[in-house]
Parts: C-alpha cells; sequence; structure tokens
C-alpha cells in the first residue's frame, strides 16, 4: 500500500493566462507515514492536497494509490474511493451549515455506511476526542469558533477510519496546546493504526516532527526524510 505520485503537473488556465503550479512532481509516500508539506502561501500546497483527494485532476501526470490511478477512475470511482479510503481536512473546514457539529460527523458515519444504530455514539466519541464539549455539539458552526470548526471538520474526516488523511492546515486556527493534541492525535493514528497522513502546515515546529518534509518551491518538490 502506498500513495505514488508520477510526474505530476498543473496548470490553471486565468484570464491573465496560465499558471503552472505543479511541475513535473514525483514522489512516494508509504503506508503509515506522517508526511507534511511546506511552502509559501500560493506555492500550491492545497492544490497538491486536491489532487491527491480527487478533488481536483492533474494536468498531466497519474496517482496511483494502491495500485489504483485516481485521476483515471470514472466521476462515481473517485466519491467511492473518496469516501472509503480518504479523510479530508479542508482549509475552509467546508462543514455543512445547516448541520451541527454532530450532525456533521454523523452524516460522514452515514455516507461511509457505519451502522445506523451506533453513528451518534461514534460521532460523540471523535467529537470529545478532538476537545469539542458537549454544549457545543448541537450547535450550528455558525455559532462556533474558527478553531471550533477546524476541530469538527477534524472529527469528521477520521470518522470512516480512512487509511489516509489529508488535512490541510489542520492546526492553522488552533492555540498552541489545542494543535499540540490534535498533532499527536495525528501521530497516534499513523503510529497505531497504520493510517497515511499528509498534512499542509506553516508550523515549522509541527514539520521537523513528521517523518517526512515535502517544500514546495516554484512548483517544484523537494524532500526531507527523517530517520
Ligand atoms: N482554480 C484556480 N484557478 C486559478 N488559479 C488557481 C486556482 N486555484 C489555485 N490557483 C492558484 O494556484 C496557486 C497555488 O494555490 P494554492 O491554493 O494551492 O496555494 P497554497 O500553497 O495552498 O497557499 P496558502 O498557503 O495561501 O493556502 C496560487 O497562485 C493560486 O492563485
Ligand atoms: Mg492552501
Amino acid at each position: 500500500m502506498s500513495l505514488e505520485v508520477k510526474n505530476i503537473t498543473k496548470t490553471f488556465t486565468t484570464s491573465s493566462g496560465d499558471v503552472t503550479v505543479l511541475k513535473d512532481v514525483s514522489f512516494t509516500i508509504s503506508n503509515g507515514e506522517f508526511v507534511s508539506i511546506i511552502g509559501k502561501s500560493g506555492s500550491g500546497k492545497s492544490t497538491l492536497l486536491s489532487i491527491l483527494g480527487a478533488l481536483d485532476s492533474p494536468t498531466s501526470g497519474s496517482i496511483v494509490v494502491d495500485d489504483a490511478n485516481i485521476e483515471k477512475l470514472k466521476g462515481h470511482e473517485q466519491t467511492k474511493y473518496r469516501a472509503k479510503k480518504i479523510g479530508f481536512v479542508f482549509q475552509q473546514y467546508n462543514l455543512v451549515p445547516n448541520l451541527t457539529a454532530l450532525e456533521n460527523v454523523v452524516l460522514a458515519l452515514e455516507f461511509g455506511g457505519y451502522p445506523a444504530a451506533s453513528r451518534v455514539d461514534r460521532a460523540t466519541a471523535l467529537l470529545a476526542a478532538v476537545g469539542i464539549e458537549d454544549d457545543q455539539l448541537t450547535r450550528r458552526p455558525s455559532r462556533l469558533s474558527g478553531g471550533q470548526q477546524q476541530r469538527v471538520s477534524i472529527a469528521r474526516a477520521l470518522a470512516n477510519e480512512p487509511a489516509y488523511i489529508l488535512a490541510d492546515e489542520p492546526t492553522g486556527n488552533l492555540d498552541s496546546v489545542t494543535g499540540k493534541k490534535i498533532f499527536s492525535l495525528l501521530h497516534d493514528l499513523s503510529r497505531k493504526q497504520n493510517t497515511t497522513i499528509v498534512v499542509v502546515t506553516h508550523d515549522l515546529d509541527i514539520a521537523g516532527k513528521t517523518d517526512k518534509t515535502f517544500t514546495l518551491v516554484d512548483g517544484k518538490i523537494t524532500t526531507k526524510t527523517r530517520s
């Protein structure tokens, strides 16, 4: 099991011309590895993560996940790939606005085919694990702080025990103590459940504690591996 990126290029066509954000990027991430992606604002971190999660497609190149070429999957197959294998934490959280914190996580469990009878219990436990308090469970996102919404989106990503967690600045809105807790939660998942984790971060402290760091500069990636 691994995630293999081969010669990916991504070009956006805009009214002011073409912008190539990723230039012939290749790397492999092994099962259970904890990887960070760093780089300046606008360097293409979110673009790369979206491509790994099949939320966007590369202009050229391929992504092979557990022996399947995800950029070649048809629409409904990509949806299945995401639902079954990927937990995605969006930079802007993307919670469903008219659902409560609890309902947002329950909905993810429903999509993942989790037994109906135990969805609420599991969602409650996941939200507790990321530090959401009981009185916040029944609040809609607009009545939660940014950091609380961020943690609900992390609980949602963990819901179906995905093999891959792709998280875009998952601690970006958290104080350092809460950020460290979330980081160690993710770290535990990679060590104990062999979950593969890719986090985009601006926090060099966090990046320095991951197995491998990819740095994006001018569309190219350099890799630093820690033993
Ligand atoms: N849909 C799009 N159309 C045109 N340009 C885009 C599109 N999405 C992203 N870009 C451009 O691609 C570049 C990379 O964007 P991306 O969101 O991946 O950066 P980032 O590294 O995640 O930045 P940040 O740290 O600010 O989140 C930026 O210059 C951005 O303007
Ligand atoms: Mg981004």
